[in-house]
């Protein structure tokens, strides 16, 4: 049995004055025990995440982390070693604006993966097409490439310390979301590739669904047979809602 999971992923938003307002509305927030709770913060506010979850069901990652692990002379980067010392349990990997907007390729993306997990981070490994992709009927060669490239850089095994999240870019912000079985197709197809190199590993793998996940369509989304919780945007910055979305799992 595969527990639920819904992270929030603030961006790039907030102020110190605002995470301070959203962990406290998240507070008063009536949460699911059986459900786990992340949120990815910017990277300049994880310190004051951490502290201020204290008490909370939450744990916290990072939007990102550098290829290299430790220490050095890259300036602007954030090491794995240095989030996970900073209290981040968890790191997005390949977040489909960082893929398009930044070129981050699939290479890199393994890399980070690799990273991630040498420092005791969990990934969340976000794969999605472009909305091209899809009228073109690329959508689960387009994913599959994404996954398998990180399946031949770290191994099955390592997915057994990981999450996978599926995020149509399409559907990314632009309150275009994915109906349940489109998702669920994709999501199915994902969890039969890791089949094929595990099935006891694939069966314990939580695939997640992002691209305008809201409190009005998140359970019949969850619903689905292969989705096991959603990774959640925009709604993630309004706490009553980002409550609603984590009730719905
Ligand atoms: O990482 C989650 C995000 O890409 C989805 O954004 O605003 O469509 O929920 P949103």
């Amino acid at each position: 049995m595969r527990r639920p999971m819904v992270a929030g992923n603030w961006k790039m938003n907030g102020t110190r004055a605002s995470v301070a307002e959203l962990i406290e509305a998240l507070r008063q927030q009536e949460l699911p025990a059986k459900v786990e709770m992340v949120v990815f913060p910017s990277c300049v506010h994880v310190s004051q995440v951490v502290s201020g979850l204290e008490g909370l069901p939450f744990s916290a990652g990072a939007q990102d982390c550098a290829e290299q692990s430790g220490f050095g002379a890259l300036t602007g980067e954030t090491s794995a070693t240095q989030l996970s010392d900073a209290g981040c349990e968890w790191v997005l990997v390949g977040h489909s604006e960082r893929r398009s907007l930044l070129g981050e390729s699939d290479e890199v993306v393994s890399r980070k993966f690799a990273a991630a997990l040498s420092c005791g981070l969990k990934p969340i490994l976000c794969l999605g097409e472009s909305l091209e992709e899809r009228q073109a009927g690329q959508t689960l060669e387009v994913v599959g490439r994404q996954l398998a490239h990180v399946i031949a850089e770290v191994g099955i095994a390592a997915f057994e310390q990981a999450v996978v999240a599926y995020e149509p870019v399409w559907a990314i912000g632009s309150g275009l979301t994915a109906t349940p079985e489109q998702a669920q197709e994709v999501h199915a197809a994902l969890r039969k590739q890791l089949a094929r190199e595990d099935q006891r590993v694939a069966d314990g793998v939580r695939l997640l669904y992002g691209g305008s996940v809201k409190a009005d369509n998140a359970a019949e989304l969850f619903g689905m047979a292969d989705i096991d919780g959603g990774l959640i945007g925009g709604a993630s910055l309004k706490a009553n809602e980002f409550g609603a979305i984590c009730r719905a799992a």
